[in-house]
C-alpha cells in the first residue's frame, strides 16, 4: 500500500482531511460517517466537542476535535438514554450537562464528566405553561456567563429560557412570536443577539431566517434570510452557532443539518462561516464549496484547485453528448448521463490516501435518480445523497481513496427514469495540505 517513509514524512496531513466540504459525507478519524445530527458545538481548553443525535435512535453521540475537521469518536454519552432530540452541551455549574427533547418534554442528563457516564437528571415540560416542544437549541452569553435554552414550543412560540446555576430550568426571558419557526440558536456579534430559525417544513430545507435584538431579554426584530431564498439555506436546516475566537479574527459559523428526506443515516452537515453586520442587523452565510477555519487565528480560508479534468476531453460512452454550457469553466458539458452511457477520466492523479475532489455535475431533479462513482476496479460509491448539492452548485465534494500517482480511473454513472437528466461537467483536485 503506502510506502512508510511518505507515511513518516506527511503523517500529520496525510491521515487527516483538510478542509470541511458543506453538505459532503463528513467521516470520523476511524473512517466511519458522523452521526451527530441536531447537534451542537462547545470548546473547552484546546478541544472542541461535537455533540448530536444518532439517526437510527436518537442516543447523544460525541466527537472531539482541536481543529473542527477531524473528529475522534467518544461514542454514546448515555447508554440508556433513546430518543433525544438535538441534544446540546451546557455546564452550569459543577457537573456537565446534556438538554435536548424527549417525548416533547426537557430532558436533562448530568455526568461529572465531559466525556461519558451521562444520566437523566431532570425531564420537565417548559415553565411557565407547560408547553410541549420541539428542537432544542444552545446559547452561552459569555457576558454573564449565562447558559440560554432555546426552543420552539407549542403555538409556533420559540422560547428563551436561562438554565440556573444549578442545572435546572430557569425562567422565560424572551420568546418570539413571529411566525411558525423552529431549530433555533443564537450567536452574538458586536453586542448584538442574532436568533437563527428556520421555517416549519418537515425534513425539507427552507429559507431559514435571522432576528436580532440587543438584549438577550428580546423583543426580537427583524425576520431576514441568511442564504439567497432559492438555495434553501444551502439545502440546510440551522441547529448551532458557533463563534470561533481567533488572535487574529473572530469567525461566525453557521452550523446545518442536511437531512435525507426521513432524518436518517444518509443526512449530512452544512458548516459554513457568516457574515454578520451587527449595524445593519444582517447576518448571511458565506458559502464555499470547502473551507477551513484556523482555531487559533480565526481567520478562514480556502483550498487551491490543483488540477481540473474536464469531462468533455474525458472518454464518453453510450449516448453522451458535448453540449454547450454557459457555466462551466470551458463552456461545454456532457449531457445524457444515464446506464451504459458514461463519463471516464483515465490517469486522474491520487495521494494513495483519502482526498478530497469535486464532481462538477448538475440534475434537474436530485430525487428522480442515482449517482455513482466508480474509483478503478472498487465497487460504486453511491453519491446519490449529495445530489441536492448538484442541484444547487454543480459542485460536490467526495472524498475518495486514490492510488498514488496519475494511475486512477474514474467514471461517473447514472441511473434514473428517462425524466432524470445530468449532465457532467469535470472532476477537480484539491490541495490538501496547507
Ligand atoms: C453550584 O452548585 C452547587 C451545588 O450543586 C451550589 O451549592 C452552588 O451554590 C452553586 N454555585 C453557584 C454559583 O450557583
Ligand atoms: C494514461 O497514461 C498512459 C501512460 O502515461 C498513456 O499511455 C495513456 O494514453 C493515458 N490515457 C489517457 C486516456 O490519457
Ligand atoms: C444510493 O443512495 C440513495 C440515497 O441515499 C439510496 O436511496 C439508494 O437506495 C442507493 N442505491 C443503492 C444501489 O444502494
Amino acid at each position: 500500500m503506502r510506502p512508510s517513509t511518505l507515511l513518516l514524512a506527511c503523517a500529520s496531513s496525510v491521515l487527516g482531511a483538510s478542509w470541511i466540504a458543506p453538505g459532503a459525507v463528513w467521516y470520523d478519524t476511524k473512517g466511519a460517517k458522523i452521526e451527530a445530527h441536531g447537534g451542537g458545538v462547545v470548546k473547552r481548553g484546546d478541544t472542541f466537542y461535537w455533540i448530536g443525535h444518532a439517526s437510527s435512535n436518537q442516543t447523544p453521540m460525541l466527537y472531539t476535535s482541536t481543529d473542527l475537521i477531524n473528529w475522534a469518536p467518544q461514542g454514546a454519552q448515555a447508554s440508556s438514554v433513546t430518543g433525544m432530540w438535538r441534544p446540546k452541551i451546557a455546564k452550569p455549574n459543577g457537573s456537565f450537562w446534556l438538554f435536548g427533547q424527549q417525548d416533547r418534554y426537557v430532558l436533562s442528563l448530568k455526568s461529572s464528566n465531559q466525556i461519558g457516564g451521562y444520566g437523566q437528571s431532570a425531564k420537565v415540560y417548559i415553565p411557565p405553561n407547560s408547553y410541549s416542544y420541539s428542537d432544542t437549541g444552545m446559547f452561552y452569553d459569555d457576558s454573564t456567563q449565562t447558559y440560554y435554552l432555546l426552543t420552539s414550543a407549542d403555538h409556533n412560540i420559540v422560547q428563551v429560557n436561562r438554565i440556573n446555576s444549578d442545572g435546572t430550568l430557569g425562567d422565560k426571558v424572551s420568546d418570539l412570536r413571529a411566525g411558525a419557526y423552529e431549530a433555533p440558536g443564537i450567536v452574538k456579534a458586536d453586542g448584538v443577539y442574532f436568533l437563527i430559525v428556520s421555517g416549519k417544513t418537515g425534513w425539507r430545507s427552507n429559507p431559514n431566517k435571522v432576528f436580532w435584538s440587543n438584549s438577550i431579554n428580546g423583543p426580537w426584530a427583524g425576520g431576514s434570510d441568511i442564504a439567497p431564498q432559492a438555495q434553501n439555506t444551502y439545502n440546510s436546516q440551522n441547529t448551532f452557532e458557533l463563534t470561533v475566537a481567533g488572535s487574529q479574527k473572530t469567525t461566525y459559523i453557521y452550523m446545518g443539518d442536511s437531512w435525507d428526506s426521513k432524518g436518517g443515516a444518509s443526512s449530512n452537515y452544512v458548516w459554513a462561516p457568516m457574515n454578520i453586520n451587527a449595524g445593519a442587523h444582517t447576518v448571511t452565510i458565506d458559502y464555499h464549496t470547502m473551507w477551513k477555519v484556523d482555531p487559533n487565528t480565526g481567520v478562514v480560508s480556502y483550498p487551491t484547485t490543483l488540477k481540473r479534468y474536464e469531462a468533455e476531453h474525458a472518454v464518453l460512452s453510450g449516448r453522451t453528448v458535448v453540449k454547450d454550457c454557459s457555466n462551466c469553466l470551458t463552456k461545454r458539458s456532457v449531457h445524457g448521463v444515464r446506464d451504459a452511457s458514461e463519463v471516464t477520466f483515465h490517469n486522474v492523479t491520487g495521494t494513495g490516501s483519502r482526498q478530497w475532489l469535486s464532481f462538477h455535475y448538475k440534475v434537474n431533479s436530485p430525487e428522480a435518480g442515482e449517482a455513482h462513482i466508480y474509483v478503478n476496479d472498487e465497487p460504486a460509491v453511491n453519491i446519490s445523497s449529495l445530489n441536492s448539492l448538484a442541484g444547487y452548485h454543480t459542485s460536490t465534494p467526495v472524498q475518495l481513496n486514490l492510488r498514488a500517482g496519475d494511475v486512477n480511473t474514474i467514471t461517473f454513472g447514472a441511473t434514473g427514469g428517462e425524466g432524470f437528466e445530468v449532465a457532467v461537467d469535470g472532476i477537480e483536485l484539491f490541495e490538501e495540505d496547507e
